[in-house]
């Protein structure tokens, strides 16, 4: 069996093969509630054999929405609506994951076909932005957020464990911290967004700080046997990265010493002045490197999509899970198709028997 398709057990969670799909927003929601296209979505790429599915950033309060249609866990109706988006995972085989966040600076945006730009004060959809610091992210991102209070701070943190709760409670098995992007928890880390005088901000420790309380909250309602793991930005390419990716090992060593189970490994997204090496699976040698300094399992995204490759990288133990986005929205069946290029016999037994049937026989 190629190692892409071998199972992966972490903690009491066993999932069929390395194949993960990272959370992708849909900016289709309504107050925050899952609908139809959910639905059909999910259930689809569940249906395609990949061993994880995370549900997409979804917003632990309102603020914290990357756009008005993001998805949110800030209320229970929202938590009951998105159960049978669980049991639809769940039936097609895979473990089901959530992905929960706060946008910081980055929130309140139109969707990308729409313009990705700050909403406009006097739009009805507009509401106040906050961050680490009174810094905007730059370029279409202009506005100016509102510094946290040591309030909003506690909030947002208290935020993070209520969504949490609901996730656990809505049947999700895997966890995932937003703590990518550009988003807030990456703003606290980050210079670019933190210029903090207080606890939270100026040495690592302190810039660390939001994101280990936060983790800490989380860590002490989240189920011991399922895991809880984080998306970090662990590099810029902005021309600091040494320093970057050593502050990023610092903090999930940290995280692991208070109970983080899995780090998926991407990029800061913190400044608009970057020079991304785009290109086949660019992230697995710097995932490689926080794997072994922090031994901890890592995943990354971005360029996975040949098979052979993503199968390289985890034999060559760089990544114990590979993360497929845009190629899963192309083909919900990538994983099986994969299968099929890695020369797997009977590729079909990936799939429901509804489908599964007629491939192998014909
Ligand atoms: C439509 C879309 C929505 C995304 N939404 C999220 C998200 O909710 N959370 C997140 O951490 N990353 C998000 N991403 C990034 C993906 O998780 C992934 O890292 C990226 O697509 C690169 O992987 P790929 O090259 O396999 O597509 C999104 C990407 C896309 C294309």
């Amino acid at each position: 069996m190629p190692d892409l398709f071998t199972p992966y057990k972490i903690k009491s969670v066993e999932l069929r093969n390395r194949i993960a799909i990272p959370p992708m927003c849909q900016y289709s929601a309504t107050d925050g509630f899952v609908n139809d296209w959910h639905m059909s979505h999910y259930a689809s790429l569940a249906r395609g054999g990949a061993g994880l599915v995370i549900v997409e950033a979804t917003a632990v309060s309102p603020e914290g929405r990357i756009t008005p249609a993001c998805l949110g866990l800030w209320n229970d109706e929202q938590a009951v609506a998105i159960t049978p988006i669980v049991k639809a995972i769940k039936d097609a085989g895979a473990v089901a994951g959530i992905q929960i966040g706060h946008a910081g600076r980055k929130a309140n945006s139109n969707r990308p076909w729409e313009g990705d730009n700050h909403i406009k004060s006097d739009n009805p959809n507009y509401w106040e932005t906050i961050s680490p610091s009174a810094i905007a992210f730059g370029e279409h991102l202009d506005r100016v957020p509102r510094e946290m209070s040591l309030e909003d701070i506690d909030r947002v943190c208290y935020d993070f464990v209520q969504a949490a709760i609901r996730a656990r409670d809505a049947g999700f098995e895997w966890l995932e911290l937003h703590f990518a992007h550009g988003y807030l928890g990456q703003s606290f880390l980050s210079q670019y967004a933190n210029n903090r005088k207080d606890s939270y901000g100026g040495t690592l420790d302190n810039r660390c700080r939001f994101l280990l309380e936060t983790f800490t909250a989380v860590r002490k309602v989240w189920p011991k046997d399922f895991p809880l793991t984080v998306r970090l930005g662990v590099v810029e390419f902005d021309g600091n990265d040494a320093k970057t990716l050593n502050e990023s090992i610092y903090l999930v060593n940290k995280m692991r010493d208070i109970g983080l189970d899995f780090a998926n490994i991407s990029i800061g997204f913190s400044t608009p002045n970057n020079s991304i090496p785009w290109g086949p699976a660019f992230l697995a040698p710097i995932a490689a490197r926080v794997r072994a300094e922090s031994r901890i399992p890592v995943a990354s995204a971005w360029g996975f999509e040949d098979p052979h490759i993503a199968n390289r990288c985890i034999k060559d133990e760089q990544v114990d899970l590979v993360m497929v986005g845009r190629k899963h929205l192309a083909n919900p069946h990538w994983a099986y198709q994969a299968a099929i290029e890695l020369h797997i016999e009977r590729a079909a037994w990936l799939l429901p028997a509804p489908y599964a049937h007629w491939l192998e026989r014909y």
